[in-house]
């Protein structure tokens, strides 16, 4: 009984630490979390969020103050060096040249793969607001040659910018429901020239929705902080690459902090 008793407080502990971790990383989560009880997603449930949050559809960028959105980016863009290091790793760059990083954030990815790859230009593109935030760490990095910036809203805007062999999503798709991340798939699809990828890097949810833990945790802040996202499996990315037209769809496991897989389809 007492081996039982301990296991279930480290279980519980381990839960509460990496929660805390999800609330520190995602101040906004906060409230959400403290509701979360009441407030799991149904269709007749309001989230734990009040819908329309003002002006924008985008929780990183409305953080509720200034000291908070230093916070987030801060953490966002250390969480994201590591797992762009362990992207890296996992997936070949090599045969890419140049980059887009759609809803790119800070531009860890970019800094990150550009190092790691010398043949390699990328382009942040994010809200205007946040590639203020990029350009400034690009500049850090002393990489302003090969990383540039693209202010826009990628439910906005009709196009993406063209002429990138490679497309990355990082952190994206999970905020997102399926009707969005499809309609972000295809505006990915159609700026691609035919041969480029897609590469999707998530956290990934198990075919049989029962973990591992990181996923499963990330996908409960999902739900709490977000109006439609949660984290998807390999099977239903697969699906909707498809039906977008990608091909050649193919799944890469690594691990680290925000990912544990990237899901790669090409434009044939
Ligand atoms: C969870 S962050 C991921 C950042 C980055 N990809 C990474 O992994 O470090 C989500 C990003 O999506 C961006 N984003 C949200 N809505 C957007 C929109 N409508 N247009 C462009 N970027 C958007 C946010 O500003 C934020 O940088």
């Amino acid at each position: 009984m007492a081996v039982i008793g301990t296991l279930r407080w480290r279980k519980l502990f381990w839960f509460e630490a990496v929660a805390t971790i999800l609330a520190v990383l995602s101040p906004c989560s906060t409230t959400g979390f403290m509701r979360v009880g009441t407030n799991f997603r149904k269709p007749s449930v309001p989230t734990a969020r009040p819908r329309g949050i003002p002006t924008s559809r985008n929780h990183c960028s409305k953080l509720p103050t200034l000291k908070m959105m230093g916070t987030f980016w801060q953490a966002m863009h250390s969480l994201s060096i590591f797992t762009a290091r362990g992207l890296g790793e996992a997936v070949d760059f090599s045969r890419f040249r140049e980059l887009l990083d759609v809803g790119g954030g800070s531009g860890a990815f970019d800094i990150e793969l550009c190092t790691r790859y010398p043949n390699l230009s990328a382009t942040v593109y994010d809200l205007p607001f946040v590639t203020g935030i990029a350009a400034e760490k690009i500049a850090e990095s002393g990489l302003s040659g090969r990383v540039t910036t693209h202010p826009g809203d990628f439910f906005a805007d009709p196009k993406y910018p063209a002429g990138h062999d490679v497309i990355l999503l990082s952190m994206i798709m999970h905020d997102w429901n399926e009707q969005e991340d499809r309609g972000i798939l295809r505006k990915c699809y159609e700026a691609l020239a035919p041969g480029g990828a897609v590469v999707i890097s998530e956290l990934l949810v198990n075919d049989e929705k029962t973990g591992p833990p990181p996923a499963a945790l990330m996908s409960l802040n999902m739900l709490v902080e977000t109006l439609g996202g949660r984290n998807y499996t390999p099977s239903e990315y697969r699906a909707w690459l498809e039906d977008t037209g990608f091909r050649d769809v193919k799944v890469i496991w690594f691990e680290s902090a925000g990912a544990n897989g990237a899901v790669i389809g090409y434009k044939r």
